[in-house]
């Protein structure tokens, strides 16, 4: 069983500035939750038990939101009021699973993602990347899954529109195990239209060998100058590693863009 998660949120987020410019975006309310918690939320409900969260200096809020008992105690005892109580004990439950590293410079996904490479411990990891949430059914738990039966590496997938390929990663098919699940052959970090060998994009949910380490430490960057976690993945296919893209059943929320942001709050609002 797949036991620990990375969340990398060290990037910039400059598509939602001018929001994110103090508050790191992963803090901002959707439908009254920080957008973190949805993530955690999910990772605890497929059974995860350590969870560590590439930060930045710039983004060290982020821990502070966890760690900020001082100010709680001495609320709670003032106040008396039972839904603080309750909404800190959920605090100090994250915390007991989650861990922090640092990348300081963000050099790319990849790069976010070598940061954890002594705090692995088994074959597979999970990964969620915080700008992509997936409500309804839950991504990771069917992902596990598939790992468990398959002893495959595993990405969350979804058809976009052609001419929106260029800004994903986008994956080629070999062969169809079922109505939702294919072995890929190949990835591509943001084709270009004439490359792009599908319209099939890769969401933010990923379950990744170890020996992904391996590749990421030799890792050139690659378009926009970042080291891109797509281009260590396409190179372990090409050495023959399993992966299979997963046609998750939940719906998909891009809430790194500011009209996604918007309208994840609208649409969380209606579960
Ligand atoms: P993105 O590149 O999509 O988002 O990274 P961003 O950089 O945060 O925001 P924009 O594009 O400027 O608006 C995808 C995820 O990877 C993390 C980001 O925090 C985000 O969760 N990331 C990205 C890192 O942790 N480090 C990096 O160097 C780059």
């Amino acid at each position: 069983m797949i036991k620990q998660a990375i969340i990398p949120l060290a990037g910039l987020g400059t598509r939602l500035l001018p929001l994110s410019s103090v508050i790191p975006k992963e803090l901002l309310p959707i439908n009254g939750k920080p957008g973190i918690q949805y993530i955690l939320d999910e990772c605890i409900d497929a059974g995860i038990k350590e969870i560590i969260l590439i930060i930045s200096k710039k983004k060290i809020m982020i821990k502070n939101y966890f760690f900020n008992d001082k100010f709680y105690n001495k609320i709670i005892k003032k106040k008396k009021d039972p839904r603080i109580k309750q909404e800190y004990k959920k605090i100090l439950r994250y915390r007991k699973l989650i861990k922090f590293v640092y990348q300081n410079k963000p050099l790319g996904t990849g790069h976010a993602v070598l940061k954890t490479k002594n705090l692995i411990k088994d074959k597979f990891f999970l990964m969620l990347l915080p700008d992509d949430l997936i409500i309804k059914k839950n991504c990771s738990k069917s992902m596990i899954q598939l790992n468990k039966r398959y002893h495959s590496s595993v990405m969350a997938s979804l058809k976009v529109k052609k001419s929106d390929v260029t800004r994903w990663g986008i994956y080629k098919f070999k062969k169809k195990i079922d109505k939702k699940n294919f072995f890929i052959d190949d990835v591509i970090e943001k084709p270009s239209l004439k490359k792009a060998p599908s319209n099939r994009a890769v969401i933010g949910r990923y379950i990744l060998p170890k020996k992904i380490f391996s590749k990421l430490v030799k890792q050139k960057p690659g378009k926009g100058g970042e080291i891109h976690i797509t281009d260590a993945i396409q190179s372990l296919i090409y050495d023959n590693e399993k992966f299979i893209a997963h046609n998750f059943s939940g719906k998909y929320l891009d809430c790194g863009s500011m009209k996604g942001y918007i309208n994840s709050s609208k649409e969380i609002s209606k579960l």
